[in-house]
């Protein structure tokens, strides 16, 4: 009995149940925490979750002995945490009970609440940097990375346990200890130059590779030939350069819906040039471009003394595009009356030239394209619904720049280049703080705009790099990154004024163009908050 005596020394709980299910031993630390005592039988007890698993029972049933979590039991009688195991006792090869042994784990379980709220912290840290991080291993093996390494890397995929230098191609031995411009091959991007630094953890257990695509990213496409080169890396624009090629060589007519400035054009030019009429012409009318009146006689050509002016026979559009692709772009603003002509070529493959009786015959491919929502303009009677349907036998929605985020860096890179030539200037790159900027903001006015501001900081560049102050105050002054700061409605529009002013030095003009506002709307906000 002195042997047993000794246990209430111990802090873990002891008990001893027998086969019976009749409590046997109960040290002093068991009975402090489960408030049982020895004689007792533990068939109605239900102190723990164990208990709907009970060892005994299993055992009678299975002649083995069930698993538990050990560190997560929770008691039925206090709100305390357990952590518990037990061991069946054989004598002479038969079962006569268990020896279960609890554990206050509270504290356990709060240490562990504590390193799951640093490891999301650090997470999110991780993937709001604009560096792609990846830790690994001493073996190479990749132990943790962020979201922007993931997206260059493997996209879709998680790349723990990875081997890093197989996603890179590049041994890990050549990789810069001090930052450096190196060219690695990714699953998702190919080849790509990027800054990259290699650097060994403090304690010496495996390693960080930090890096950012810098200009000259599209190693692995083949040089730009002209300005209608078409940059894309992201999934859905992938997507839809695949309907374009397995549509390009048929004749079927497309409709190509987008906002303005996602590139329709540069893709209506690429379906040409998949399509075996790449050889023949391309050519292009703007239907918004050209006056009613003379919209006709460019589409369709006419014949001397046609009408006024008209002193010899000219051939249009659409004769010029014969074997070829004619592109109608602004379709959306084709005036009713010449609808029905367009009808009368895409139905018949046939035209009159202005003033002319004879018919002619044509082979052209059809592209059209819009920013309107020509259904709508259907429903408002605005545009022939026969006509309609003939065009969009297939239609591609060219997707927004911000719906495809990822094409941002290889789209700054590739303006970087045509416009450093063009402005006979050495640009290498964009400074992290410019590239955040740049792909905090929504882009209204899509690829075009970007080309735009992009065009205008390889002006404005003193030196290698684009700084933020390059950049339009529209981006600087990002409207979306005021609202993340909680300078939304929701927050006092004095404190939001503020807020804009102190960032533009009090620069009342660049303020209120910030705000949205005129001057005097801004004076009059001024004067009502006191700030003048
Ligand atoms: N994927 C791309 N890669 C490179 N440049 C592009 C890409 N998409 C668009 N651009 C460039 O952006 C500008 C706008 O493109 P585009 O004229 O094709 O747009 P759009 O959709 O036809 O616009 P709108 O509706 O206003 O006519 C052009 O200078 C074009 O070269
Ligand atoms: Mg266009």
């Amino acid at each position: 009995m002195m042997d047993l005596d000794l246990l209430d020394n111990l802090s873990t709980g002891v008990i001893f149940v027998d086969k019976n299910k009749e409590i046997k031993y109960v040290n002093k630390t068991a009975k402090d925490i489960l408030n049982i005592k020895e004689g007792q039988s533990c068939k109605n007890l239900k102190m723990f979750d164990i208990c709907k698993k009970c060892p005994i029972d299993y055992y009678n049933k299975h002649s083995t002995f069930p698993e538990f979590d050990d560190f997560n039991i929770t008691l039925s009688c206090c709100s305390k945490k357990v952590c518990y195991s037990f061991k069946p006792v054989f004598e002479n090869g038969e079962f006569t009970g268990i020896i279960e042994e609890i554990r206050d784990s509270t504290k356990v379980n709060q240490y562990i609440e504590i390193i799951k709220k640093e490891k999301e912290f650090s997470h999110l840290i991780l993937d709001s940097v604009i560096d792609a991080i990846v830790v690994v291993d001493n073996q190479g093996k990749i132990i943790n990375y962020n979201q922007n390494a993931k997206n260059l890397l493997c996209r879709e995929v998680d790349i723990k346990g990875m081997d890093l230098s197989l996603l890179i191609k590049k041994d890990l031995k050549e990789l810069p200890s001090l930052r450096e411009d190196i060219v690695i091959e990714t699953p998702a991007y190919g080849k790509i130059k990027v800054s990259a630094v290699f650097t060994r953890l403090k304690s010496g257990e495996g390693s960080i590779f930090s890096f950012y695509v810098v200009p000259d990213c599209m190693l692995s496409q083949e040089p730009a030939s002209n300005k209608s080169r078409l940059i894309t890396k992201s999934s859905i624009m992938t997507y839809v350069l695949d309907i374009a090629k397995t549509v390009a060589d048929t004749s079927v007519n497309v409709l190509l819906e987008g906002e303005s400035g996602t590139g329709k054009n540069v893709l209506a030019k690429y379906i040409h040039n998949q399509s075996s009429r790449r050889d023949k012409p391309f050519i292009k009318i703007n239907c918004a471009a050209i006056p009613d009146n003379l919209l006709e006689s460019e589409l369709f050509g006419y014949v001397k003394g046609a009408f006024t002016g008209a002193v010899k026979d000219k051939p249009g559009k659409v004769e010029l595009a014969d074997g070829g692709t004619l592109f109608l772009d602004e379709i959306g603003e084709l005036p009713t009356y010449l609808q029905s002509k367009l009808l009368h070529l895409i139905q018949d493959k046939e035209f009159e030239r202005l003033g002319d009786t004879k018919t002619r015959k044509v082979d052209v491919r059809i592209i059209a394209a819009t920013n309107k929502d020509l259904s709508q303009l259907v429903k408002e009677g605005k545009f022939r619904e026969d006509l309609y349907y003939r065009l969009k036998v297939i239609s591609i929605k060219v997707p927004a720049l911000r719906e495809r985020k990822e094409d941002i860096p290889f789209l700054i890179n590739y303006f970087i280049d045509l416009y450093s030539k063009q402005y006979n200037k050495h640009i290498k790159g964009v400074s992290p703080e410019a590239v955040r900027l740049l792909l905090d903001y929504d882009y209204p006015g899509n690829i075009r705009e970007l080309e735009n501001i992009i065009e205008r900081a390889v002006i404005l560049a003193k030196g290698k790099f684009i700084e933020a102050s390059d950049l339009p105050d529209e981006i600087v002054y990002n409207t979306k990154i005021l609202a993340q700061n909680n300078l939304d409605e929701e927050i006092d529009e004095k404190q939001k004024i503020l807020r804009v002013l102190e960032s533009v030095n009090w620069n009342k003009s660049k303020a209120a163009k910030i705000l949205n506002i005129d001057r005097v709307t801004l004076w009059r906000k001024l004067k009502k908050y006191g700030l003048v």
